[in-house]
């Protein structure tokens, strides 16, 4: 019973003023038909609702106090307490229905008919690694096989690609042949002076991590001018990692890679910060080149471009040359990514939400997200067309796989 005393406060008004302490928790639509209630779950009861089992103190809230019709508006709500459920209604705020009131032995007993899940109607789904990691490793091996990705030793490592193969998949089938190739470019004695070639040092330098990879980095960073301490990057007008911005998120990339080595990469990231797009700078969360304050900022900024239902669009991390496309799943993955490497509270119900998005939007044929080019429409039976659902499956293999963040 006492489990239930918070919530029976809650309703009574005494927290009427204050937002309800339930609404912060993960939520998602109820089954019904007709006017369709919220349903809200604490994170015991999410591990339920995804096919684990309830424990005590696990809580559900059915929210249907916004309904249109004034006479369906109410709030139902079960708690776990002593291996079972308590049924307890609301109606305006006032408790009307709580145990051991006969009607609430009525809702547990049509609650019980449904003894397969727990006596839960709802279900969520959970996310399928397996189908994720089968996309992942295709990808790689079609990467792998592509004459364009051809380079010395193997094939090129790309942003989209192969970047987040090798940070999704470290130990996946094609992850070592990717490594080696940077490994037999980073041992080759003739040196090219491109834009790719910088590009490659910083990927190689936060891949293999090594002390040749780092030391190849610092002989492509820029020593004076106006982009002193950044690298050359490629801008070929590809949003969001190839366009003339997109040097900042390479170095951002670099800093991540050199661990606050270099003063002169940690002022050029301070110095080029304003203007530059949400996206770039949520790099600099992981790279661990703000101040408490400003980290603290940053991450209050990229959740108040959250939506509702827990996403991200991909303009609300913008600006970019173009509006209105739709790579959401990426721009969802990507973000709560950079937050959880950015220190994000794991508790946090916005992290929550994000996740359950990411959980409800992929792909149950592909395994994949899905998400569209950012600059130009591709020939649907062309290796460029899966490019943002490559980089938006590594995303939310990696996010959904935080231990810290995705099991609660
Ligand atoms: C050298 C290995 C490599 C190959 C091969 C490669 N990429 Fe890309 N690439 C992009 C972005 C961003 C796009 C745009 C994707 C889109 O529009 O969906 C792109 C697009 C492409 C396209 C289509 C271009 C067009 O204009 O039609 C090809 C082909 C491609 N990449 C191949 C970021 C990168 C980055 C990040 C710095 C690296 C490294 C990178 N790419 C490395 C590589
Ligand atoms: C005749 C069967 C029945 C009775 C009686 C009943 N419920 Fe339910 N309940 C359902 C069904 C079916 C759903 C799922 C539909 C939906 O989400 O809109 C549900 C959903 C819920 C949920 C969301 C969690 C879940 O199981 O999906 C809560 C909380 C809940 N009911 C509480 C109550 C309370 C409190 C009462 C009594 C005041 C009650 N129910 C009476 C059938 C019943």
């Amino acid at each position: 019973m006492n489990r239930l005393y918070p919530l029976f406060l809650l309703f009574c008004g005494i927290a009427a003023a204050q937002p309800s302490e339930y609404k912060q928790w993960a939520s998602f639509d109820g089954k019904a038909s007709g006017e369709v209630p919220r349903v809200y779950a604490n994170p015991a009861a999410m591990k339920g609702l995804r096919g684990g089992s309830y424990t005590d103190g696990a809580a559900i809230v059915w929210d249907l106090s916004a309904a249109k019709d004034a006479s369906k508006r109410r709030i139902d709500w079960m708690v776990r307490e002593g291996g079972k459920w308590e049924f307890a209604r609301a109606v305006d705020g006032k408790v009307t229905i709580k145990p051991p009131d006969e009607a609430a032995a009525k809702c547990a007993a049509c609650h019980a008919g449904e003894k397969a899940r727990g006596g839960v109607f709802n279900v969520l789904p959970d996310w399928n690694r397996e189908a994720a990691t089968r996309y992942l490793d295709a990808r790689a091996k079609q990467w792998s096989e592509w004459s364009v990705a051809k380079a010395k030793g193997g094939s090129c490592v790309s942003c989209h690609t192969t970047l987040l193969y090798l940070l999704a998949r470290p130990e996946g089938p094609y992850a070592a042949q990717f490594r080696s190739g940077l490994q037999t470019r980073l041992d080759d004695s003739e040196q090219k002076q491109t834009d790719g070639a910088s590009v490659e040092a910083v990927l190689a330098a936060l891949v293999l991590g090594s002390d040749q990879a780092k030391a190849r980095m610092w002989t492509k960073q820029i020593k004076e001018g106006t982009a002193r301490g950044s690298f050359p990057w490629y801008s070929l007008d590809l949003d969001p990692w190839e366009s003339s911005k997109s040097a900042y998120w390479g170095a951002a990339l670099a800093a991540v890679a050199a661990k606050g080595e270099s003063a002169p990469l940690t002022e050029y990231l301070r110095r080029e910060m304003p203007g530059q797009p949400l996206h770039h700078r949520l790099l600099l969360l992981w790279a661990g080149t703000l101040n408490p304050d400003e980290a603290n900022r940053l991450r209050e900024e990229a959740w108040s471009k959250q939506a509702d239902d827990g996403s991200w669009t991909v303009d609300a991390l913008g600006p970019w040359k173009k509006e209105g496309t739709n790579a959401t799943a990426f721009a969802t993955a990507y973000t709560a990514f950079a937050l959880q490497r950015g220190a994000a509270d794991c508790a946090d119900p916005r992290m929550g939400r994000a996740l359950d998005w990411l959980r409800r939007n992929q792909n149950a044929e592909t395994g994949s997200w899905s998400s569209t080019s950012m600059n130009k429409s591709f020939p649907a039976d062309s290796m460029q067309i899966g490019f943002m659902d490559d980089a938006a499956t590594g995303f939310a293999f990696l996010a959904l796989s935080s231990k810290s963040c995705a099991d609660r």
